[in-house]
């Protein structure tokens, strides 16, 4: 297993370009389900959830091509002949149960493993199960595979989800487009992914109203196109090379980098004391004083503060003036970085799902273990302010979101090199 050894090396200055979005890559391809004509993906990141969707839409016949590096994907599922999603790839990565809408929608029939649950939660599919049986699917659950149904067809329906779900609200999006008739979602997710979705599907002939707000309305239509679509930048991947300058000093422009992508990811860093300037390529970010200012976070759906840099906050946090209180509200399990952190001097008392940070002056260099995704780039940022030297171990988890961290800190004036495991 790969680590990345770190050592505090003072301000960073520099450019540092944002790939496409992770989390709008996995639910797009999927899409690919839902036509039998081409559709090609550009500005795709390059990261090894990619490889695992396109193994998995390889496994169920569909041809994926990784064109320009990877950066470009051309996939087709003209010639699917297989409907089960099988548990050893379900098993690597969540969101696997993607394929379970689009199928279904397409051909009538889907076999989806269970997805189990992961380090950071239970993070159970029972929305995913709920909408499509709002439209008429019929479910039964066998062995830890779900086995879905819908003979005649889906039908368009009028759901409410009971809490914000990302992954469902898109399977439902999917599913909907080739529906009978039209179908409302209430309470769907916001998120940037979920628009760029609806934006690649309307590409591909789909009739879709209100995505970026919380209601959805799909109309259905017979069939679906081919189409070419670019892949919305990486809000979460922004967001943490955002931290970097915030967190070492100096300043660093994020190429391709929105504010609109942000939320109120933007609004804390400006209470914490880091300017944040649009610039014609991207984000410009440098620290107003040399310490930032405590802040307190709640994690909340977008446009709230996204959960997914939870964990990067919470680094920063550590080397800031004062305390802040940390409340991660989407999941039950998102603090096992705090402890590694607390390896490197930092001061963190968890109380179930609250964590309160009290800063630092300097965080010390230290051997800590990434435990998953966002965690190890915690790690990582941590590493970047301390003294001294920090190893990363198990950065695999490190893999699946981010390309190319070494080279893309490396390139800003980071000290940091991966060292290749037995
Ligand atoms: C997506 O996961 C992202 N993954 C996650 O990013 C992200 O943290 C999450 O959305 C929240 O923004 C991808 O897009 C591939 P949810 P998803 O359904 O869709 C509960 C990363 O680091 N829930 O919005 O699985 C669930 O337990 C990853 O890139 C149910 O109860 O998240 C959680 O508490 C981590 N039943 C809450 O809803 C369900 O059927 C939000 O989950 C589904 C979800």
């Amino acid at each position: 297993m790969d680590s990345i050894i770190v050592k505090g090396n003072g301000p960073l200055n520099g450019q540092i370009p944002i790939a496409g979005a992770k989390n709008a890559c996995l639910t797009l391809m999927p899409a690919t389900l839902l036509s039998d004509e081409p559709l090609t993906l550009t500005n795709a990141p390059r990261l090894s959830d990619i490889k695992t969707m396109s193994a998995l839409l390889q496994s169920l016949g569909c041809e994926v091509s990784q064109l320009q590096g990877g950066q470009v994907l051309v996939m087709s599922s003209h010639d699917l002949n297989n409907h089960v999603a099988d548990y050893d790839i379900v098993r690597k990565m969540r969101a696997s149960i993607l394929v379970l809408g689009p199928m279904l929608a397409r051909d009538g029939h889907a076999v989806v493993s269970l997805p189990g649950g992961c380090a950071i939660g239970a993070r159970p599919v029972d929305l995913h199960l709920k909408v499509l049986e709002a439209m008429g699917a019929e479910l039964e659950l066998k062995e830890g595979y779900v086995h879905a149904k819908a003979p005649g067809g889906l039908k368009g329906g009028t759901f409410e989800f009971p809490v914000v779900s990302v992954g469902a609200t898109e399977n439902a999006l999917m599913a909907a487009t080739l529906a009978k008739g039209a179908t409302v979602l209430k309470n769907a997710a916001r998120e940037p992914e979920i628009v760029d979705l609806a934006v690649c599907l309307r590409r591909m002939g789909a009739q879709i109203e209100g995505d970026g707000t919380d209601t959805i309305t799909i109309q259905g239509v017979d069939r679906l196109g081919g189409a070419t679509h670019p892949v919305v930048t990486d809000r979460i991947e922004l967001g943490t090379y955002m931290l970097a300058p915030a967190i070492c000093g100096g300043e660093v422009e994020c190429l391709g980098g929105r504010i609109d992508l942000l939320g109120a990811f933007c609004e804390k860093l400006d209470a914490a004391g880091i300017e944040v300037a649009e610039t014609d390529k991207g984000l410009k970010v440098a620290r107003r004083n040399g310490r930032v200012s405590a802040v307190d976070v709640t994690t909340e759906p977008f446009p709230g503060f996204p959960t997914d840099l939870q964990a990067q906050m919470m680094a920063l946090m550590c080397t800031a003036q004062g305390t802040s209180v940390l409340e991660e509200k989407i999941f039950e399990n998102r603090f096992m970085h705090a402890p590694e952190l607390m390896r490197m001097g930092a001061e963190i008392d968890v109380q179930g799902g609250t964590a309160t940070v009290t800063g630092v002056e300097r965080l010390k260099g230290a051997p800590v273990m990434a435990t998953d995704l966002r965690a190890s780039v915690s790690l990582i940022l941590a590493g970047l302010a301390a003294e001294g030297e920090t190893i990363v171990n198990r950065v695999y988890h490190l893999d699946r979101g981010y390309e190319r961290v070494e080279e893309k800190l490396g390139n800003v004036g980071a000290h940091i090199e991966r060292v290749s495991g037995q």
